[in-house]
Order: C-alpha cells, then sequence, then structure tokens
C-alpha cells in the first residue's frame, strides 16, 4: 500500500468560497464591537459581526472593577472635567485631547442607556447606581456590578445587540481586508471549527479586536488576544499609533503557576486592600511621585481616615496610576523583597470583614478559593504586574473613529489616542461604549457618502488564502508551539515593565529571527479544527504588534507612563509627540515616525492643569 498524502488545499475558483455580504462589518464581540453593532443597526445598516471565540467571551470581562463615568452618584463633586483631567494627567498628557473630551463628556449617558437596556448595576443606599473607588480617579466613579462588571457589560450588549438585528458569526477568525483601491470592499476570514475560509464583503469595516496582550509571557489576555487588527490594518497600509505604551496591570496572580498572570481586579484596592513587602512594611509609601503628592496620603494614619470615609483625607498610595504601582511592585521584587513566588502581598482580610469582602468581591473570592486554595477574607493574596492593555493601536479620527484607510474604522483597546501613556483603570468599559457608539455613527456617515459600492478583487482573496494554506501545504517547517513560547519569552526579558536599550536591540534581531521561523511554520493534517493551524496563522499579527511595540519603545527616549526606560527617566517635553507606525517604501520596512501632538485648544488645556479646587466649585 503506497503512503498515505493528504492533498495540498488549492483554491481555483472564487464561487467555491461562502460569501456574506453586509453594509458593515465588525471584527470582534467584545463591549466595543458590540456597542458599534448597536449602533449600526439602529442606523438602519445591514449588520455582521465577525467573533474569533463564542459570543460572549472577550477580554472586556476582564474589566472588572468596574466603567468610569461621573456620575456624581457616590460625591457630588464629581464632574466630566475632574475627570477628564484625571485622564489626562494618567495619560501623561499624551492622550488626544478630543477623545479624552468626548470620553468624559458621553460616558455617563453610555452607562445609564446600559441600565435601560438591562444591565443590573450595584446601588447606593438611596437607589442610585453605585460608584467605587479606583487607581487615578479623583472620586469613587465606577460604576459596577460587583467584580464582575465587564461581564455584565457584555451580557447586557450581547442581548440587546441580538434584538437590533445585528448577524454573528461565531468562531471565525477574520485573516485579512479586502480593498477596491484604497478604500475597504471587506475582508477573508475562515471559519475555525470546518476550516472552511468565508469572504465578508462590506461597505465599511470596523475593528474591534483588543490587543496583543498574548506576545508576553505573563498576561491577563487569554487566547484571542493576538494584535489581529494591527496586523491586519497594518498590512493593509493603516497607520499605528504609541505602541510602546503597553500596561502592565499591577495584580495578576503570580501562584500557582498555571494561572499566573490572572488578574486581581483594582477594586481590591479601591474597596480598601493594602500591598505589602516580605517585611511586612505597606512600601507604596515610599513611591510617591512628587507630581502626586498634594493628592496621595503620606501616612497610614491619613490613608485609613480615607478609607473610613474622611473627605478632608487624600488618597492612599495604593491607589496611584497603575504605571506608578507595578513599577513599585517590580522595584519590591528586584531588591530581594517580594513574596515567595516573586510577587508581593495584597492583603484585604485585615482590614475589610469576611461578608463585605464576599459581597463586593465575590469573584475574587472564588478565583482564589478555587485556582490557588486560598482565602482572600483570611489571608493577604500574592501578586505581580501582568500585561494588561495596549494604550496604543489603530489611529483613528477622535470623532468618527475612521482609520487612515477610507471605510476602515477602529474602536477599543485596538483603536489608538484615547488614554495617552497610560490608561486609568475603569475607562476601558467606558471607553468600549463610547467608542462603540461613535465607530457605529462614523461607519454610517461614510457608507452613505459612498457613491457605489466597493468591489472584492478576486486575486486579494487568492493570495490571503494562499498565505494561510501554504502553512498546511509545506513538506517541513517549524513548528507554530515554539515559535510563540520563542516570542512571549524575548518580549517578557526584553521589552517588559523597566526598558533598557541595549536589551531592546537585542529584541529587534531576536524578532527578525523569529520572522524567518514564522515565514517557515507548519502545521501538520488538514485545516479542520486544527489548533496548530490557528496557532500559526495568529504568529504575524503577534509579530507585528511584537515588532511595533519594540521600535516605538527604542525610539522614544524617555519614560512616560506605561514606557518606563531605564536609561531615560522622567519625561521630556520634545517626547510630547506621538509615535506613528506604519509599512514604507517597496521592501515594506516597518517605519516608526514622530509626530507632534496636535496643541489642545485653550478651554480644554485649563481644565487639564487646573487645580482640583477651581474645578470643584466650578470656577473652571
Ligand atoms: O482591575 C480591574 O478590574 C481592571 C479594570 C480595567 O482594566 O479597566
Amino acid at each position: 500500500m503506497g503512503e498515505y498524502k493528504i492533498r495540498p488545499y488549492i483554491m481555483t475558483d472564487i464561487s467555491e468560497i461562502t460569501t456574506f455580504e453586509h453594509d458593515v462589518i465588525i471584527v470582534g464581540a467584545g463591549g466595543a464591537g458590540l456597542r458599534a453593532a448597536i449602533e449600526s443597526c439602529h442606523q438602519g445598516l445591514s449588520t455582521g459581526v465577525v467573533c474569533k471565540s463564542l459570543l460572549g467571551k472577550a477580554h472586556t470581562v476582564m474589566a472588572e472593577g468596574g466603567m468610569a463615568a461621573a456620575m456624581g452618584n457616590v460625591d457630588a463633586r464629581d464632574n466630566w472635567k475632574i475627570h477628564f483631567r484625571d485622564t489626562m494627567r494618567g495619560g501623561k498628557f499624551l492622550n488626544n485631547w478630543r477623545m479624552a473630551e468626548r470620553h468624559a463628556k458621553e460616558a455617563p449617558d453610555r452607562v445609564r442607556e446600559l441600565e435601560e437596556w438591562g444591565a443590573v448595576f450595584d446601588r447606593t443606599l438611596s437607589g442610585l447606581i453605585s460608584q467605587r473607588n479606583f487607581g487615578g480617579h479623583r472620586y469613587p466613579r465606577l460604576a459596577h456590578v460587583g467584580d464582575r462588571t465587564g461581564l455584565e457589560l457584555i451580557r447586557t450588549l450581547q442581548d440587546y445587540a441580538i434584538h437590533q438585528g445585528m448577524k454573528c458569526y461565531m468562531e471565525c477568525t477574520a485573516l485579512d481586508l479586502l480593498k477596491d483601491g484604497e478604500r475597504v470592499s471587506g475582508l477573508v476570514g475562515y471559519f475555525r471549527e470546518t476550516g472552511r475560509f468565508v469572504i465578508f464583503k462590506a461597505k465599511a469595516v470596523v475593528f474591534a479586536t483588543g490587543g496583543a496582550g498574548k506576545a508576553w509571557q505573563v498576561t491577563s489576555n487569554s487566547w484571542e488576544y493576538t494584535g489581529d487588527g494591527y496586523g491586519m490594518a497594518y498590512e493593509a497600509g493603516a497607520d499605528l499609533m504609541d505602541m510602546e505604551f503597553t500596561q502592565f496591570h499591577p495584580t495578576g496572580m503570580v501562584w500557582p503557576p498555571s494561572v499566573r498572570g490572572i488578574l486581581v481586579t483594582e477594586g481590591v484596592r479601591g474597596d480598601g486592600g493594602i500591598l505589602l513587602n516580605n517585611k511586612g512594611e505597606r512600601f507604596m509609601f515610599g513611591y510617591i511621585p512628587p507630581k502626586f503628592a498634594a493628592e496621595t496620603a503620606d501616612t497610614v494614619e491619613e490613608a485609613n481616615r480615607w478609607l473610613a470615609g474622611d473627605k478632608s483625607a487624600r488618597r492612599p498610595p495604593e491607589l496611584l496610576t497603575r504605571d506608578v504601582v507595578a513599577r513599585a511592585i517590580n522595584a519590591e521584587v528586584k531588591g530581594g523583597r517580594g513574596s515567595p513566588h516573586g510577587g508581593v502581598f495584597l492583603d484585604i482580610a485585615s482590614r475589610v470583614p469576611a461578608d463585605v469582602i464576599k459581597k463586593k468581591l465575590p469573584s475574587m473570592y472564588h478565583q482564589f478559593k478555587e485556582l490557588a486554595e486560598l482565602d482572600i477574607t483570611k489571608e493577604p493574596m500574592e501578586v505581580g504586574p501582568t500585561c494588561h492593555y495596549f494604550m496604543g493601536g489603530i489611529r483613528v479620527d477622535p470623532d468618527s473613529q475612521m482609520s487612515t484607510i477610507p471605510g476602515l474604522f477602529a474602536c477599543g483597546e485596538c483603536s489608538g489616542g484615547m488614554h495617552g501613556a497610560n490608561r486609568l483603570g475603569g475607562n476601558s468599559l467606558s471607553d468600549l461604549i463610547v467608542f462603540g457608539r461613535l465607530a457605529g455613527l462614523g461607519a454610517k456617515e461614510y457608507v452613505r457618502s459612498l457613491k457605489n459600492s466597493p468591489r472584492i478583487n478576486e486575486s486579494q482573496v487568492f493570495s490571503i488564502i494562499k498565505r494561510a494554506t501554504s502553512i498546511l501545504n509545506r513538506e517541513k517547517g517549524t513548528n507554530p508551539y515554539l515559535v510563540h513560547e520563542d516570542l512571549q519569552k524575548v518580549m517578557q526579558d526584553n521589552v517588559g515593565i523597566m526598558r533598557q536599550e541595549e536589551e531592546m536591540k537585542k529584541a529587534l534581531i531576536e524578532l527578525e529571527r523569529i520572522k524567518e521561523s514564522v515565514s517557515q511554520v507548519k502545521a501538520e493534517g488538514t485545516s479542520q479544527y486544527n489548533a496548530a493551524w490557528h496557532k500559526a496563522l495568529d504568529l504575524r499579527n503577534l509579530l507585528i504588534s511584537a515588532e511595533a511595540v519594540t521600535r516605538g519603545a527604542l525610539m522614544r527616549q524617555e519614560s512616560r507612563g506605561g514606557h518606563a526606560r531605564l536609561d531615560y527617566e522622567g519625561e521630556r517635553d520634545e517626547w510630547l509627540a506621538y509615535n506613528v507606525v506604519s509599512r514604507k517604501g517597496s521592501d515594506g520596512k516597518m517605519v516608526v515616525e514622530k509626530i507632534k501632538r496636535p496643541e489642545p485648544p485653550e478651554e480644554l488645556k485649563k481644565i487639564a492643569y487646573a487645580k482640583i479646587e477651581d474645578l470643584e466649585i466650578g470656577k473652571i
């Protein structure tokens, strides 16, 4: 009997491929994608959502502690101006001013609208939506549902979107965009179960694909977060921006190894948890940046008064912004003052009664019980930084959310600008619903402006399919799992919380080597549910994301927010600039260009740099 050979997959006729046609195709079914879909349906457009996973499974659920919106339900002094000021200060003034303004002004309406659509928020004693404290927010501002806010947001949006007529294509991975001339005409994807290719023909495409946390070893992100939007947009010629700003959330689980990186919500600190080193010291008092000194308690006694509700007391240092807290934990561990498994201790047990912990933080209680056999009402947790979020992303217009490619929109984590150099906790959920809506509206305006429908270019379809099938068809090649591990190690070791030139240059050399491996990657078997093939297909986008982060980080010779350099400490005025990443030249090399951040209008500048008292009494 002769040797059995798998027939190579050769596509010859485009009519063999199923084509779905919509006015708008949205890629990603997290909070931003679903909110964009709702808006697109409301505007009377035929709307399809392509999601890599099952509907309801999105990184949105990892924003556990709440969504930030200046509703003033718990402290009436709060207003959009103070939220805007906090966001700009948190983002180290690199935020796109217009986006930060729209976000702060529109978030309360978006939260109320969610409630109308069925979200069940925790309440204050007087029956208003309850709001909790979070890092960098001046007042209790996070509307929440225990520590499961992201989950409730997704549940509400998906139920509502389905009823508005959204068509959902689940377990379908987008491979690449199709273009008619300069403008978008749809995309090619494949269904993960059957391996069948599919064409989505569309007048507008919205990317809501999240970030690329899977390029690091320790991350709160799950398997879907491989930078698909960044990779596809970049390959199609769109600009990315400020990719070097990666957020390491200060508190991920560190033990046992199988769960390392899983998120421990900032809500634990918002509700009174404190950070301790192995000497039992509340070390954050030693890491208060001078710029935040006026607003941060510098004694345990004052921090405790704040927790007890004394409005004249300043906020505890555990609630400084994430970049500051993550670096402090890193320094404690490096200084030999860490916990047994390479983190620090997060203690809420000795400060908050057990029944309150269970009521306010039920998921954390179960997470530690089930995954670490630890009772957080009795013992401190071990926590350490975990790669959580990309502040940078696809460069978009702040009002329409359109990228630099006509007809391609982006919203949520995969778009850049809103959060500047560092995102405040809780600003992501509100970002999703504010900018998801704007992307839906932007797509509507664009679709209505079209004189004719874009056409599908067959040769583009074939070349996308060929790239994918060559992974199955080559005789031998590299193992996609090993290539992914290699990439994660390079990024973890060389482009982590603290960066320096030598290591980043080394990372770039290593990434070139990995690029070669990716071009030779081989998955055994056929295209039907083939996990190795899926992994191999993700690698290109992960690699583009990793290279963009590294090149941007090497070029930015300063430390600002989520980008911290040992060789260039502190912010530098000349770097109040964006790093724009694009694919240029005949060789298609990645280029990073520094462009000056546009100056804000005077009114907004005044608010961002105002004294807090002036905003509270309405003087500004
Ligand atoms: O800590 C958290 O609950 C995460 C929130 C966020 O990333 O916004």
